[in-house]
């Protein structure tokens, strides 16, 4: 029988963390800004190889998964970036353990006594909320703050505290956090009303050891939701993924620490290779399997890309780029983090493409300085391509006609959040004339060594 679908209701909404600027000034000191403002200096095509380091979407919430265990976890392959020393200072407060050497990051949740995560990691990123269900376990308590992440869309918290009552916890909203309380959690059976990533993460993590069965339908099946859910499985899980979106968890009495490599990061490995695209040169990229990039090759490849494919590396390059008409969606679709590269990319193209954001509906603000770099880009209410998305009568500008071949011009812009700050710099790579960019802590929280990677390809970038 279907159990209860999980929906918005009249729960309250988690409202969103504090601006850049406390962002700023909370940040632990491991994950402050180097360099705030780049000077880039196009300088012709990209060319060369870049090494793609351990997935960020993936990195954190094993780093999370390791609470629930008796006995250290190892990540290896783990990228070197603002959050994962941000989500290492979360688990040390509460009494973990964890060393980062190199790649490689262990957890030792054994001494992990506290179950309240500090109100300074405020709106940092979104991982707080991911611990909740294994404080829930350890202690029998929890307090997170306010979650953060990149301002693209509401991002509510609703379905992970959907989620967490039905599996027992005692679930209350403050205007600091999410205070949460349980003396036993149960499995449940319901469905998401929107694939969540982070949803889906929490559902497994609180599944993994409580009482009984869970099902969750309408899961999201990202590839670094299916590498949780293999740590998750070598610790002792008993976790299978069904066809259509089902996961079906067997809550165990104890989970042991394991070790676990991390995949490529998809989004870096896609954005370098457009950077190549966009700028008429060619980027092979080293450590990112083609399984996890096979929306992001064909669709650049209806685009007029050619590729090169081994078991090790991809290579792309381009003679004249055509125009593209993409919808972004959960996985197996185009991933909502390739959009803003795609959109520098369609801005190369000779002529009209574009492009239906409907996992975050307001993901397309970035544009604004890309028109400020001579960019033809207009935004519209309306779902122009695929099918109507859940933002349809929403009011946010959501889909973006791109009109390619004209010229890009340098200018001085403020990055706005992750995904933004990469396709601002492959903009200013391909612009006539230099461009100042602020804001590079963007930058730095989700992509591993951007500066080295891009100055290797030959791009000329002065931090100042
Ligand atoms: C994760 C990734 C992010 C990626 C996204 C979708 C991390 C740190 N971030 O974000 O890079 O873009 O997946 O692939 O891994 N939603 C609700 N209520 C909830 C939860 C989600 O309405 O309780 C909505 C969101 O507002 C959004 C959609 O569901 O519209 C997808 O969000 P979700 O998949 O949860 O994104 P994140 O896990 O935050």
């Amino acid at each position: 029988m279907m159990g209860p679908v999980i929906g918005p209701g009249p729960e309250p909404v988690v409202p969103e963390g504090p601006g850049p600027d406390l962002l700023a000034a909370n940040a632990p000191p491991a994950s402050s800004p180097g360099h705030v403002t780049w000077g880039i200096e196009p300088t012709g095509p990209l060319r060369g190889d870049v090494r793609i380091s351990g997935s960020k979407n993936a990195v954190t919430k094993l780093m999370v998964a390791s609470l629930l265990a008796d006995t250290p976890s190892v990540v290896t392959n783990a990228p070197r970036l603002g959050d994962v020393d941000i989500t290492a200072g979360m688990l040390r407060s509460l009494g973990a353990g964890v060393e980062i050497d190199g790649d490689t990051v262990t957890v030792d949740p054994l001494s992990t006594t506290g179950s309240r995560i500090p109100i300074s990691y405020t709106g940092l990123n979104r991982v707080p909320i991911l611990m909740v269900g294994a404080l829930l376990h350890r202690i029998g308590e929890a307090f997170v703050p306010l979650v953060g992440g990149d301002r693209i869309g509401a991002r509510p918290v609703d379905f992970h505290v959907q989620a967490l009552r039905q599996f027992g916890a005692e679930v209350e909203l403050t205007d600091e956090g999410l205070e949460a309380k349980a003396s036993r959690l149960r499995g449940a059976h319901f469905a998401l009303p929107f694939p969540s990533v982070g949803a889906t993460e929490t559902v497994l993590m609180t599944a993994a050891v409580a009482e009984g069965r869970t099902i969750l339908d309408n899961a999201a099946v990202e590839p670094e939701v299916v590498e949780l859910a293999l740590l998750l499985q070598r610790m002792g899980a008993r976790i299978e993924l069904q066809p259509d979106r089902r996961f079906v968890i067997e809550g165990v009495a104890h989970l042991e620490g394991a070790t676990q490599r991390l995949g490529g990061d998809r989004i870096e490995a896609f954005s370098y290779l457009v950077a190549g695209l966009a700028t008429g040169g060619k980027v092979r990229i080293f450590g990112c399997g083609q399984d996890r990039l096979v929306t992001a090759i064909s669709t650049l490849q209806r685009m007029g890309a050619r590729f090169e494919i081994t078991d090790d590396h991809i290579t792309a390059e381009a003679d004249q780029l055509r125009p593209a008409a993409v919808q972004t969606s959960p996985h197996p679709g185009f991933m909502t983090d390739w959009q803003p590269p795609l959109v520098v990319l369609c801005t190369r193209a000779a002529g009209m493409s574009v492009i239906h954001e409907t996992v975050f509906e307001d993901r397309l603000g970035y544009v604004d300085a890309l028109r400020s770099m001579d960019a033809e880009v207009e935004l519209f209410e309306q779902c122009l391509v695929g099918e109507a998305c859940r933002f349809q009568e929403s009011g946010s500008y959501h889909s973006a006609l791109v009109r390619g071949g004209r010229d890009l011009r340098g200018a001085e812009v403020e990055m706005p959040d992750i995904r933004g700050a990469f396709a601002y710099v492959i903009a200013a790579a391909a612009a006539e004339g230099r461009s100042i960019l602020h804001g590079v802590h963007h930058l730095e929280r989700g992509y591993d060594q951007a500066l080295a990677k891009f100055s290797d390809l030959g791009l000329r970038i002065t931090p100042t």
